[in-house]
């Protein structure tokens, strides 16, 4: 896999952590490209389980690059929060296995505080955001007031344009929503000795990346969030502010789109969305429950419920185009193997009329109708299981009708949290040998 980007094919919390970290063992560097800290990613190893945010999930392998690239929205504060956590842990973070963005924009208190006080404002409207500051960042960034890292290495500087940007916001939080200012003085005690603490990580990460790749050594890049997430292609205004699979890598990680060989979707078995907006195969009844409590859907980053349903094909055919998958991993089998009937979402019916394909042109998609069909459970364990083979018959049928439903090789399978709970797989699809056999 010379260039791969994997990608969370549904809305968000497909299990890519786990993924890339399983991955990453056959990489060389691993690139985050987009998202900041709204983004939690969970990797479970050597009995240790770790939340990464925003550092690539290859850096509990040694020897490994990680890097957070320019398109990523970087809290500083979380971002040394969580370099710490992983060495009270044991695990080496230093300049030579993490490198920052210089150019990567930084979300600062005000940027939470607005990302919280909007949320509040659109009342019933709300996104329902992690309200970790994304979306005020990235609005900062294309309105050219933002912030960059290494805005924070020249504490001249920083002050006059942490000043600038302060002015603006303060007159914001006050007049807008009602809030109190922030303090100048505080604001700059909070942050301007992070720029010294940042620098042994900062660089140009974007041409580290190409020069890399050009030297022949093998590059994955991590999508946070999902596809129906997407700022441009997701469930619009209920995404979150990037561009969250293979459309975010060239601007966010400064490699060409036309580099990447390799285009891999992350999706469960069934499905989840945290926050507001159309979920049009959620289950709100029993099964629902039952999902989110064999899967223990709480959300990584802030801990709310998921909302938890059926797998839809629809949505994801949508977004394996969108991005140009290759292939596909379903995660979390294993979820279902108490299930005696698994639906799964075939059609969808508006206004009297039938869709097989995202209604993505549609504006109100709470109105609906989605059609299923189910097939029988396996009632069966498999979270031991590490041979294809062995997956009991009904859930080998399982997988191969949805895969035909999708028709895009599903290349590997997940059944449980852990590292090694992997099945690789041969697709009857095709196409899928050399990327299953890079993993
Ligand atoms: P991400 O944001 O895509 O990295 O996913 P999260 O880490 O937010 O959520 C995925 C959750 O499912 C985490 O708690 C993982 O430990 C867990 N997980 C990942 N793969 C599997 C799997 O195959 N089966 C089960 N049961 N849990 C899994
Ligand atoms: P990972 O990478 C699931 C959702 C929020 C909200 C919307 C906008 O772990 O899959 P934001 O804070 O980005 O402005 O929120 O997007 N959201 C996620 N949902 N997984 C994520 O990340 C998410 N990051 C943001 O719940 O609906
Ligand atoms: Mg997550």
């Amino acid at each position: 896999m010379p260039a791969t980007c994997v990608f969370g094919a549904q809305w968000g919390d497909e299990g890519k952590g786990k993924i890339i970290d399983a991955m990453a063992r056959d990489a060389d560097v691993i690139v985050r490209y987009q998202g900041g800290a709204n983004a939690g990613h969970t990797v479970i190893a050597g009995g240790a389980k770790h939340v990464l945010h925003l550092i690539p999930s290859g850096i509990l392998h040694p020897g490994k690059l990680n890097v957070i690239g320019n398109g990523v929205a970087v809290d500083p504060l979380k971002f040394l929060e969580e370099v710490d956590g992983l060495r009270a842990r044991g695990v080496r973070v230093d300049g030579t296995n993490l490198r920052l963005a210089g150019n990567a924009h930084v979300i600062f208190e005000h940027h939470k505080r607005i990302d919280q006080a909007g949320e509040r404002w659109r009342g019933d409207g709300r996104i329902g955001t992690t309200g970790r500051g994304i979306g005020p960042c990235y609005a900062d960034k294309a309105s050219r007031t933002g912030l960059r890292v290494s805005d924070m290495l020249d504490p001249q500087r920083f002050r006059q344009r942490l000043q600038a940007a302060l002015a603006e916001k303060n007159a914001q939080l006050t007049a807008v929503h009602g809030e109190s200012a922030l303090s100048l003085d505080e604001q700059l005690a909070r942050y301007t000795g992070l720029g010294e603490k940042l620098r042994p990580f900062v660089g140009d990460t974007a041409a580290e990346v190409r020069r890399a790749f050009k030297d022949g050594r093998r590059v994955l890049f991590e999508g946070a969030q999902g596809a129906m997430l997407d700022i441009d292609h997701g469930t619009y205004p209920f995404v979150t502010s990037s561009n969250t699979g293979s459309d975010g890598v060239a601007a966010g990680a400064g490699f060409p789109a036309k580099w990447i060989q390799n285009v891999v979707g992350i999706a469960k078995a069934y499905c989840t969305r945290v926050g507001e907006g159309p979920f049009p195969s959620e289950d709100h009844g029993a099964d629902g429950v039952r999902i989110r409590e064999a899967g223990n859907e709480y959300g990584a980053t802030t801990g709310r419920p998921r909302r938890c349903g059926w797998f839809d094909v629809l949505a994801m055919r949508y977004s394996l185009e969108l991005n140009g998958a290759d292939g596909w991993i379903m995660t979390n089998l294993d979820v279902l193997d108490g299930f005696e009937q698994i639906k799964v979402a075939t059609s969808y019916e508006v206004g009297g009329r039938h869709h097989d394909e995202w209604p993505g042109a549609l504006t109100n998609l709470a109105d609906v109708k989605v059609r299923y069909e189910s097939a029988p459970g396996w009632l069966a364990d498999t979270t031991k299981v590490r041979r294809y083979a062995d997956l009991p018959a009904r859930a080998r049928s399982y997988v191969e009708w949805i895969e035909r439903l999708v028709g895009v090789p599903i290349v590997m399978l997940s059944v449980g949290p852990d590292r090694d709970q992997i099945v690789p797989r041969e697709s009857t699809l095709g196409r899928a040998t050399a990327l299953s056999a890079g993993v």
